[in-house]
């Protein structure tokens, strides 16, 4: 084992809705010092925090105006130096969210490039001049809805925002901003954090042809093969290893939307120097319709194991895997692909649990996972936060494309804001996360979804985690283990093993609400079983396993 976070798992923190110290109904940095013990008592390693750099919050401080100074909801760098020195005695990393594709349209860099076209800074952005009809460069759509370019009157150009107009996109062919980004990496890390989870990294480096795009439903058109994975990003991303991140010790993830297995080959191979892993959205796009995740369709288990088999397989020796359920981005994990009805919320959460830990890579848990928070139905549009969503909202409802009904489904289904209404730590006043007026509503379940109660209950899901984490430490095959898939064609269940030299590790997981009769070619009683959702674990008739709804448990065999 050569890298020191191959066995770590990794927790990630949304500031905004973690716990708020000062009840002014905004989570902070103070209220996350509060929580490190019971961060500890989880077992993780590494925590990764979303942003928490000055920002305007456009789009929650995903739109950074000062890399190097702290959001003033958020509290102070003094507070943060201590939060780091806490963290660090309890023997936790903390990993930072870097937001460089982009910054923030109030950043002191933005501020003087929109001065002139001869501000030295004015190549800092993508600029472009207007077509001869005076309208945009190309027809490409932002992410959050509109255009991808903005016009600027007073030096008569457009710049290029691929996310909403508050977040120009810098200008990676710039030398001196890449040297100034790779400075701001190497300030953090002179701190003491221990490496970075960077923000649509594969979107830096663009076409620098600018064609127009394929037409979409919302009458602009889809710039993607343009800029995602782009020409220069494998040079951006070894530069940035070799400027910034030699000589110290990191854990890097690359967010990615839009790769494949194939480039995340490139992007994270061992000898190439660029990044330890990626986030890929394969599983998590599954079902995605004509209108993206705002048009959901249905999806099968047998495309779920397919993509994890790909990247199981294709990373195995070259690279390494991130394993995710859901984030700040998606819908909260149980809702999305397990059962939260009240009698299967937690036994789901527990093989899905069992099914991602299990697999070869890093874990990755978002705040909330480990005690079963779900997905939240608001029916006021006004409830909502997320600038994606109410933008989507706009545009889609506005020019026709969905109904007002099947709007509110899809946001219930995938909006962002699921995974952001704040952390239920008790059943008391505002689920405990703050004694004022939290800054979205929380989650109406909260009086029986929270912390203190699963701390109380011994069979609860924050336990089984903790069990989870446990065995990865303990058992070197979790980590190293090869991956083979099982009834790869199953609808329902989703069966793979792990191999080590002379042991396998059976993973047996049921994705249905219904009872699974299969047959397998070991004896579960032969081998130990490490961890089970219910009771001691599968009943086995011959060669005949029987699998409860959503059942899971994890067989360890010597052979
Ligand atoms: C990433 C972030 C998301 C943000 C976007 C633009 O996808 O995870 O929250 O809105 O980038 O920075
Ligand atoms: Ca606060």
């Amino acid at each position: 084992m050569t890298s020191w976070w191959k066995d770590a798992i990794v927790y990630q923190i949304y500031p905004r809705s973690f716990n708020d110290s000062n009840d002014d109904g905004i989570g902070d940095i103070n209220g996350i010092t509060e929580k490190l013990n019971y961060l500890k008592t989880l077992g993780i390693d590494i925590i990764w925090l979303s942003p928490l750099y000055q920002s305007p919050n456009d789009d929650n401080g995903y739109d950074i105006s000062d890399y190097q100074a702290i959001m003033d909801e958020f509290g102070t760098m003094a507070e943060y130096d201590l939060m780091l020195k806490r963290a660090k005695e309890l023997g936790i990393h903390i990993m930072m969210d870097l937001v460089v594709n982009h910054t923030s349209d109030e950043h002191a860099w933005f501020q003087a490039s929109k001065q002139s076209k001869d501000n030295p800074k004015r190549d800092y952005y993508i600029w472009k001049d207007p077509l001869p009809d005076g309208s945009a460069p190309t027809n490409w759509g932002a992410a959050f809805g509109g255009s991808a370019w903005e016009y600027d009157e007073k030096t008569n150009q457009y710049f290029l925002h691929l996310f909403s107009k508050k977040q120009p996109d810098l200008n990676w062919e710039n030398e001196a901003m890449r040297q100034d980004i790779y400075e701001m990496m190497r300030f953090w890390l002179e701190k003491g954090v221990s490496g970075f989870r960077m923000d649509v990294i594969n979107m830096i480096s663009k076409d620098r042809h600018f064609p127009d795009g394929k037409l979409l439903k919302t009458g602009y058109g889809d710039g993607s093969p343009y800029y995602f994975n782009g020409p220069k990003v494998h040079d951006y991303l070894q530069e940035m290893h070799q400027e910034a991140l030699t000589g110290y010790q990191t854990i890097t993830v690359g967010e990615m939307p839009n790769v494949s297995v194939e480039q995340a080959k490139k992007y994270t191979g061992k000898d190439r120097q660029e990044l330890d892993m990626v986030f890929h959205f394969e599983h998590v796009g599954l079902g995605d319709g004509e209108l993206g995740k705002w048009s959901p369709e249905d999806w099968s288990l047998i495309e779920l194991k397919a993509i994890f088999s790909t990247w199981q397989e294709g990373l195995d020796a070259v690279g390494w895997n991130s394993l995710y359920w859901s984030n700040h981005d998606q819908p909260r994990a149980i809702s999305r692909f397990g059962n939260d009805s009240e009698a299967y919320r937690v036994r789901s959460g527990k093989m899905l649990a069992t099914a991602l830990h299990m697999l070869k890579g890093t874990p990755y848990i978002f705040q909330g996972e480990e005690i079963g928070m779900t997905n939240v139905s608001f029916n006021d549009l006004a409830d909502y936060r997320d600038l994606e969503t109410l933008n989507a909202y706009d545009e889609l409802v506005g020019k026709d494309l969905l109904t007002n009904e099947e709007m509110l489904a899809a946001i219930h289904a995938r909006g962002r804001d699921n995974a952001r209404t704040p952390m239920q730590w008790s059943d008391e006043f505002q689920a405990g996360f703050t004694e004022g007026t939290p800054w979205i509503p929380i989650n109406p379940n909260y009086s029986d979804i929270n912390v203190v109660a699963a701390l109380e209950d011994e069979n609860s899901l924050f336990y089984y985690y903790q069990q989870l984490i446990a065995l990865r430490k303990k058992y070197p095959i979790i980590v190293e283990g090869r991956y083979q898939v099982l009834y790869p064609d199953h609808e329902d269940i989703y069966l793979y093993k792990r191999v080590l030299d002379k042991q396998e590790l059976w993973v047996l997981t049921n994705f249905s609400d219904k009872k699974v009769f299969v047959d397998i070619d070991v004896t579960l009683a032969e081998g130990q079983c490490l961890i089970a959702n219910i009771g001691k674990g599968i009943k086995q008739k011959e060669a005949s396993i029987e699998l409860e709804p959503y059942q899971a448990a994890v067989y360890l065999f010597d052979k």
